[in-house]
């Protein structure tokens, strides 16, 4: 590459300091796949005969296995893997393979190697989010009659069910795989062709390799395709949101295998123990995924500085694209692959579940809804009912024991069915809403789930 412009070689420390083939040797698959492609159109194009492409492929084929059997020899003073692959096609097959260079530049290659790389990933991750559904609605399936309080600040809210909670889960990561789903669209946009900024006067049919290469459409603007990491940030933006997901998740079960909750107990296989107090067991998996979340958004923040202030089209700032996005591939993956191996060996507590949610003060805003459909506005009710376990508590009379005369001190409206309200079952199996968690509700869910991931 120095050959023509330069006297002398790159200073070895420019060389270390800029090489990247130490990272995006990752590529290979896809660079290969790129340069096949090309050579393709090279020869409708005029510019490589029909022999010669040939043993173009067959070279670059050869060059996969190598890689693939770990037997290649990285160069890092070669650069990058496009260099890297470049040479070793040279040296098997000669000038010929010089010839791919046509009409072709490294910032176009890279662009398109890297929507190579995230349409692949994007299906990888796809497939390790269905995964972990299908592990979330097993559990739902289990637990659809374990009831236990549900919490708005922490603290104490209303009655709901386990599979409530889960399904509450699924909810979260089916938006992750409509995001990875809409975010495809706008990956699937073949950059190749665009040359270094402004295309080539040697045309080549792109639509052709596009369909080849099985992209979907291509770029219409050379300047702007290899500009473009729009498609980098969006999928560390989608990465970091399946973070959040799994971390808000993680969170919850940690304080739930609390001794103070007992809600749940991981397994033995996904418990640690404490090098000093022998009793603990303690639940790092879902701590250091809560962690990794952060990880994740610093790679979202570490793109989108990288871009904001670049001239437009190629700048070298761009090859700081991949690491961070490497990092959070491998991050996600390892992490949905842990919760999916995780949540199986749970174990509930259903019996510390009820009992928390046996808490009469649960039912206060059931106690309310009894007087509103007794004709009292809410509002009223929400004070009737305050006033009444301000009192339960000064007199330590759970709200369940009141004494009926002392309800009717307050309202007329409470008669001797209010005992009725006092019962958490009831109050689940009443709440039948579109959306909320009556038993009825969640078994029609878990039915909906599995016909939906079972087409998909
Ligand atoms: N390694 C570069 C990257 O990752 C691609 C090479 C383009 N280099 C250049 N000097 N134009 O973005």
């Amino acid at each position: 590459m120095r050959k023509g412009r330069f006297s002398e070689p790159a200073a070895e420390l420019a060389q270390r300091y800029s090489e990247s083939v130490s990272f995006d040797w990752r590529l290979y698959r896809y660079d290969i796949a790129g340069s096949i492609a090309h050579a393709a159109a090279l020869v409708q194009g005029g510019i490589v005969t029909a022999e010669e492409q040939r043993r173009i492929e067959k070279g670059l084929r050869a060059i996969e296995k190598e890689i693939e059997s770990g037997k290649f020899d990285w160069e890092r003073p070669l650069e990058d893997v496009h260099m890297n692959i470049e040479a070793a096609l040279m040296k098997r097959i000669g000038v010929a393979g010089g010839k791919l260079r046509t009409a072709r530049s490294r910032n176009d290659q890279i662009a398109l190697d890297l929507r190579l790389y995230v349409k692949a990933e994007i299906a990888e991750v796809l497939s390790r989010l269905r995964n972990l559904q299908a592990a979330l609605l097993d559990l739902a399936e289990k637990h659809v009659n374990v009831v236990m309080p549900g919490y708005t600040h922490l603290q104490r809210a209303q009655p709901i069910t386990f599979s409530h909670y889960l399904l509450g889960q699924m909810e979260a990561f089916e938006r992750d795989v409509e995001r990875l789903r809409d975010y495809l669209v706008r990956t699937d946009v073949l950059p190749l062709g665009s040359g270094a900024l402004a295309g080539s006067t040697i045309v080549l049919d792109r639509e052709r390799i596009a369909r080849e290469l099985g992209f979907s459409c291509v770029s219409q603007n050379t300047i702007d395709a290899v500009s473009d990491r729009d498609f980098v940030c969006e999928f560390l933006f989608c990465l970091a949101m399946i973070g959040l997901h799994l971390s808000r998740l993680s969170e919850d079960l940690i304080i739930w295998s609390t001794s103070e909750f007992g809600f749940l107990e991981f397994s033995d296989a996904f418990s640690t123990g404490s090098s000093l107090m022998p009793q603990k067991r303690n639940p790092d998996m879902a701590e250091l995924t809560r962690g990794k979340t952060g990880r994740l958004y610093g790679n979202l923040m570490s793109i989108l500085t990288t871009m904001k202030a670049l001239p437009s089209s190629y700048n070298r700032d761009l090859q700081e694209d991949k690491e961070a996005l490497f990092d959070s591939v491998d991050t996600i993956a390892a992490a949905l692959e842990v919760f999916t191996a995780m949540l199986p060996g749970l174990k509930i507590n259903g019996d510390r579940m009820k009992a928390a949610a046996s808490d009469p003060n649960l039912l206060a805003t059931d106690l309310a809804e009894y007087l509103v459909k007794k004709g009292m506005p809410f509002r009223e009710a929400h004070e009737v009912v305050g006033k009444l376990v301000t009192q339960s508590v000064t007199e330590q009379t759970a709200l369940d024991r009141v004494p009926l005369g002392e309800l009717q001190r307050l309202s007329p409206l409470f008669a001797v069915d209010v005992v009725n309200v006092f019962d958490v079952r009831r109050s689940v199996s009443e709440r039948r809403a579109i959306g909320a968690p009556s038993p009825e509700n969640v078994s029609a869910q878990i039915v909906r789930w599995k016909k939906l991931l079972a087409k998909s």
